[in-house]
């Protein structure tokens, strides 16, 4: 497969925070999933998730992938169906930015286009719709990346490794915020194998359920609300995200990780999404917390290229109140 692109999934650079992060003997280190070939880290899992769904006959030539998606994994998809000549069908809100819809046409996809509004049991709501196109169409595949037990497992077969060994395994926490949970899931299993004394810190929005569940046990539907930043947070648990392997946990909101999105693309030249800036800003105040020297791994999941139109374009943050 070299030569392909597909073989350039992964083994994705780790920088370190050179002028935002104010403590010395605090490093931030950064995985920069944004040089993956769709420009988010769901290359990892997608490209994980149909390689396994050829094996096993889940999918077959000239057959149909749906998922619902945010957009990356969506993109992931479309690239991946593209090469492999799959029909590749996306579900998602309507509050996912109109380059990420453009860049899933680029690559040949259909997608269809669901009311933000919608809750979870609602039929409009875009999980339930993919269901049903999956359900309806036949040869049809469902990458499933909330309850996709492949999701966390290519983070623990991809991501944790690299960042073990891109550290020497000095890693001492990993921070990241989620929404299928894969991420921060996979990641940490494999590096709480290495080092049990690793600490994972979660960053969830104002907004999702994350944050009051890992607290309380309680799923409180009352705190569903709405956020911009797309792609994390979450109305419903999902099967990908393992609270088990999470030792604390931070609520942030769409200042807090836009004017750090903005800051990383000034100061470090660092051009991320939005989910960056949370990540980053997480990791700033889990290390303002600590009294010793550690090593904080985070990612930025996608790249800023997808947000021209939203938190980098100084009209949409005046006319959001956020500038
Ligand atoms: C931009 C962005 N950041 C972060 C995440 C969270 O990753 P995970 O689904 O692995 O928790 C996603 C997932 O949709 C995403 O699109």
């Amino acid at each position: 497969m070299s030569g392909n692109i597909q073989s350039k999934i992964g083994n994705t650079p780790l920088v370190k925070l050179q002028k935002i992060n104010p403590y010395p003997n605090i490093e931030i280190w950064v995985k920069l999933e944004f040089t993956n070939p769709s420009g988010s880290i769901k290359d990892r899992i997608v490209h994980h998730i149909i390689n396994d769904a050829e094996k096993n006959g889940l999918l077959k030539p000239g057959g149909t992938i749906v998922e619902n998606t945010s957009g990356n994994t969506g993109a992931a998809a479309a690239m991946i169906g593209a090469i492999r000549d799959y029909k590749v069908i996306l579900t998602m809100p309507d509050k996912v930015s109109i380059e990420k819809q453009n860049a899933l046409k680029a690559f040949g996809a259909e997608i269809v286009v669901c009311p933000t509004a919608a809750l979870p049991e609602d039929p409009m709501h875009y999980v339930n719709v993919a269901k049903r196109m999956a359900s309806e169409i036949p040869n049809s595949f469902r990458i499933n990346q909330y309850d996709n037990p492949l999701n966390p497992e290519a983070h623990y077969l991809t991501t944790g490794p690299e960042i073990w060994e891109q550290t020497g395994g000095r890693v001492t926490h990993f921070v990241a915020a989620g929404s299928t949970g894969g991420t921060i899931s996979g990641i940490s299993k494999y590096l709480k194998e290495k080092n049990p004394n690793l600490f994972t810190f979660m960053a969830d929005p104002f907004g999702s359920i994350f944050y009051k569940y890992f607290k309380t046990g309680e799923i409180d539907p009352n705190e569903i609300g709405s956020y911009n930043v797309e792609g994390v947070g979450e109305d419903h648990l999902t099967k990908a995200m393992d609270f088990s392997l999470v030792n604390d946990m931070i609520q942030f909101n769409d200042q807090n990780c836009f004017d750090t999105a903005r800051l990383l693309a000034k100061e470090e030249g660092i051009f991320g999404g939005g989910t960056a800036g949370a990540n980053v800003w997480a990791a700033l105040q889990l290390a303002s917390r600590l009294t010793e020297p550690a090593v904080i791994v985070t990612v930025c999941p996608d790249n800023g290229a997808k947000y021209l139109s939203k938190m980098y374009n100084d009209e949409w943050m005046k006319e959001k109140g956020f500038l």
